[in-house]
């Protein structure tokens, strides 16, 4: 039995930027986590990056059903560049391993009807030490726009983060210049904060669609749950700055990888779900089985996750490993709001948990009640008022995921 009380204040964010695009979180595929900078294609040429690669990605985001569940783009990471730009000073990929270069590779993946993102540096390098933008970003912003490019992700290695407040607005206001429209990923806070420096959110949100605040992901439980912490622990400075447009973006989805289990692979879905986080899967579609594929495109989790309110949502209860995060959705009746609730459980007992609360206790106290339904098992609760409990067993390293539905009109019924 749990007892708290929550407060949600839900602040509307007015100044932010106005490109118009990721209106709800991005989704899509990007190599880093799982393919790494392996630039091997001798020795393994199904794995290296490669236009090959960011092709087959592109059909089975297709023919595999993500395209269609929201997974629209296909995004380059480091290790694509060639180690110079050319005579006339632009930046060329790799061209034993992109030998059609970036527009044929973006004209293939746009023939597909996905959007193609692309990876480079504010500083002097790429983190891989490839050429970064510095001293070339109004050529960089038109290159990109001559390659058609949909999304640019901005890393902040081989820069100097006090530089950042400047250096990153000029290569957006550089990218607008262009007239074409592209999302916008910077890095920026993420660099400061490692520094000990304080970001400017306010500024952040206007010039960038996303942004990374913390460590780059691994494969391991561990790293996300160190993610999960960070978001928790900051979540009134963080939860401020994000809306339609403008999200913070705690790294991609690992699932289907080595490192996280079925249960814990359904907790980090649930959390990015409950966080407005961009949905961006990094594993090999080719192998990828079918439960942990299940679970990326689980439609009533990524419902969640691109809700059109865009609220970040919170941690509301932490205590022996037991955590509840909630997240204010549609349909919102007579100003009450729905909520996707997520039951986390960290602890490691061999056996289930069983948490049981109030909706009272959660702040559901819409008196007409509220639907409930349980979303990654598509079970329905049935109705429940404020004055009843929910009671439900989560796995070890697991989640349970909820949706209340606030009802229009209340309904009649017996027993419960
Ligand atoms: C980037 O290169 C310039 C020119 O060589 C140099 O002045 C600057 O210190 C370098 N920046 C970093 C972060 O190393
Ligand atoms: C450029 O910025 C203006 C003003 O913020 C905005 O209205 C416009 O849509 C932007 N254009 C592109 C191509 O991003």
């Amino acid at each position: 039995m749990l007892t708290f009380v929550v407060f949600f204040i839900i602040i509307a964010t007015s100044h932010s930027l106005d490109n118009g695009l990721a209106r709800t979180p991005p989704m899509g595929w990007l190599a880093w986590q799982r393919f790494r900078c392996n630039t091997d294609c001798i020795s393994d040429p199904d794995h290296c990056i490669s236009e090959k690669l960011f092709m087959t990605m592109a059909d089975r985001l297709v023919s595999d059903g993500y395209a269609a569940a929201g997974y629209k783009l296909i995004s380059l990471d480091d290790c694509w560049l060639a180690k110079t730009r050319d005579k006339k000073g632009r930046l060329q990929p790799d061209h034993d391993r992109f030998p059609s270069g970036i527009k044929a590779l973006a004209d293939y993946i746009h023939a597909k009807g996905l959007r193609f993102g692309i990876y480079e540096d504010y500083g002097n390098y790429t983190c891989a030490g490839y050429p970064g933008i510095l001293g070339h970003l109004e050529t960089d912003a038109k290159t990109f726009a001559e390659w058609d490019v949909d999304y640019v992700k901005l890393d902040g290695c081989y820069a100097y983060p006090s530089q950042m407040d400047a250096g990153y607005p000029e290569f957006g206001y550089l990218l607008n210049k262009t007239g074409r429209q592209m999302i916008y990923s910077c890095s920026w806070p993420y660099y400061q904060l490692a520094t000990s420096l304080q970001p400017d959110y306010k500024t952040i949100a206007k010039v960038c669609n996303l942004w990374r605040n913390f460590d780059d992901i691994d494969d391991s439980w561990e790293s996300v749950q160190k993610i999960i912490d960070y978001y928790g622990d900051n979540q009134d400075e963080l939860i401020p700055n994000a809306g339609p447009g403008h999200w913070n973006d705690p790294d991609m989805l690992i699932i289907g990888n080595f490192g996280l289990s079925y249960e814990q692979s359904r907790s980090q879905m649930a959390i990015w779900a409950i966080l407005a986080a961009p949905l961006l899967m990094s594993v090999d579609l080719r192998t990828i089985r079918p439960e942990y594929r299940d679970i990326l495109l689980n439609k009533y989790v990524i419902q969640v996750n691109q809700d059109p309110l865009g609220n970040q949502g919170r941690r509301v209860y932490k205590e022996s490993g037991i955590e509840i995060w909630m997240k204010p959705v549609t349909p919102v009746i007579n100003g009450k709001y729905s909520y996707a609730v997520a039951f986390l459980n960290r602890r490691t007992d061999g056996t289930p948990s069983e948490v049981s609360v109030g909706l009272k206790e959660l702040g559901l106290n819409h008196e007409k009640g509220y639907k409930v339904l349980e979303l990654f098992d598509k079970k329905d609760l049935g109705v429940k008022d404020p004055v009843d409990r929910v009671k439900v067993d989560v796995n070890p390293t697991g989640v349970v995921l909820l949706k209340f539905i606030a009802l229009k009109h209340s309904v009649k019924r017996f027993g419960n």
